[in-house]
């Protein structure tokens, strides 16, 4: 075989082979490939795009590449969620420790992730100690005991994902649906759960910008687990506007603490029972949407999901104790009021600058090597929908570094759009579940 004729092939539109996908990825991966025809073939699925076959082979082939997690050890059918990542997403921490005091067992690898605001890992390592980079045998044991877990992904889960996402990143191939979703259910599969809740943001603070672009890629994703075995659903959710009243680390933890203390945030509790309804519903425990609620917010109610957050935290080397006493969670010394300037009502409240504006409070990383200040970030006080009068305050910015509130606050203001009329239309938060096209 030789790649510049698959290239040749694939620029035409013609469909790979799974022995061609298999050969040039198992090439790739061991350094066998140059990185130019690799780019070479990238920009050609870019533009002729691949079919289904095409594109599960493709996981396959990459997956082959690397360490699978057997949970087959773990009782009872688990069950992973994923989210394709917005501002102010806090819905692990909540999520996770309501299913499994639901007796759902999870086994969640999450990432840190560039961009506004840390990943999962880095906002639970507000708890101070709290070890994420678990050996497989700690996650089981931690599950068998506990019922839950989140640790990193290994270095060695799915490595031709990682090269080929790295090249991509840099040749402009980066955004070819099928491409994304093989690369993010290559890691979902990988990670050895049986059962797949997708969360795909839709909006200004998403990867996906409109709603059909959402739908496409949970399509597709939904379709590759399907077809690998794995029973999967996808929920596309609004990120328009932030979820939930806060966007950075240590604020995100605390807000989840509440949640799970029963006062969370309307809008923030609606994706976690969503979210959660379907992970009960294919971990075998609901019948259906209703009874997955009515379990759902009883271990709100009494506290079990409070509970299980406690044995998260005391498992992996943190002081359970932290999360009843929240105050312990890293601060930041300074912060600036953002006042609204004119009186009306909230048209707008952009996710996107929202998070560009949490950035700047050094709450995010901007590169890989950049270190996070845990305690910066934004407490919303007026989203979308919400009256205002003139002065009345917007929000607060929290920083360690006093020299950037000013500038990370005029950001914020930019976010903001007030006018006098009320907001009209509906908002859903929920915009679509997909299920697998073949049902
Ligand atoms: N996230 C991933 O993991 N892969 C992509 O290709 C895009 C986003």
């Amino acid at each position: 075989m030789r790649m510049v004729d698959l290239i040749v092939k694939k620029r035409a539109g013609e469909a790979l082979t799974r022995e061609e996908i298999q050969w040039f990825i198992e090439r790739f991966s061991t350094g066998n490939m140059p990185d130019y025809q690799v780019s070479a073939l990238m920009m050609a699925i870019y533009f002729q795009k691949m079919t289904m076959d095409e594109t599960v082979a493709l996981v396959e082939a990459m997956i082959e590449s690397g360490d699978q997690i057997d949970l087959s050890g773990l009782p009872g059918k688990k069950v992973d969620k994923h989210s394709t990542g917005g501002v102010g997403d806090k819905t692990t921490l909540i999520l996770i420790p309501m299913v499994a005091a639901c007796g759902a067992p999870v086994a969640k690898l999450s990432g840190r992730g560039l961009g506004h605001t840390g990943g999962t890992l880095d906002k639970l390592e507000s708890f101070e100690g709290f070890r994420v980079e678990l050996t497989l045998e700690e996650i089981i044991e931690n599950v068998q005991q506990y019922g839950l877990a989140i640790g990193s992904q290994t270095q060695n889960l799915v490595p031709a994902d990682k090269k080929l996402y790295a090249l991509r990143d840099v040749t402009g191939t980066v955004e070819n649906v099928s491409l994304i979703a093989g690369s993010i259910m290559s890691k979902k599969v990988a990670s050895g759960a049986e059962g797949i809740v997708l969360d795909v943001k839709c909006g200004s603070g998403a990867f996906m910008k409109t709603l059909e672009a959402a739908k496409e890629l949970g399509q597709k994703m939904v379709d590759i687990g399907t077809r690998m075995g794995r029973e999967t659903v996808a929920i596309v959710s609004d990120m328009e506007q932030p979820l939930g009243n806060t966007v950075g680390n240590a604020l995100e933890v605390k807000e989840a603490l509440d949640s799970l203390r029963g006062n969370g945030p309307a809008d923030l509790m609606e994706l976690c029972y969503a979210l959660g309804e379907q992970m009960l519903i294919l971990s075998g425990l609901a019948a259906n949407t209703s009874d997955a609620r009515r379990q759902l917010e009883a271990v709100i109610a009494n506290g079990k999901a409070l509970a299980k957050m406690r044995d998260l935290v005391a498992a992996q080397g943190g002081d359970p104790v932290w999360v009843d006493h929240p105050e312990h969670l890293p601060s930041a010394s300074h912060s600036i009021e953002l006042t609204a300037p004119s009186g009306g009502f909230v048209q707008d409240l952009a996710a996107q600058v929202v998070g560009e504006s949490s950035m700047l409070l050094g709450a995010g990383r901007e590169t890989k090597s950049s270190t996070i200040d845990l305690g910066a970030g934004i407490v919303l006080h007026k989203k979308r929908g919400d009256a205002v009068q003139a002065g009345e305050s917007l929000a607060i910015l929290y920083a360690n570094a006093p020299e950037k509130l000013v500038e990370a606050a005029a950001r914020l203001g930019e976010a903001y759009s007030i006018s006098p009329e009320a907001l009209q239309g509906e908002f859903p938060l929920i915009h679509a579940r997909i299920t697998s096209s073949k049902q």
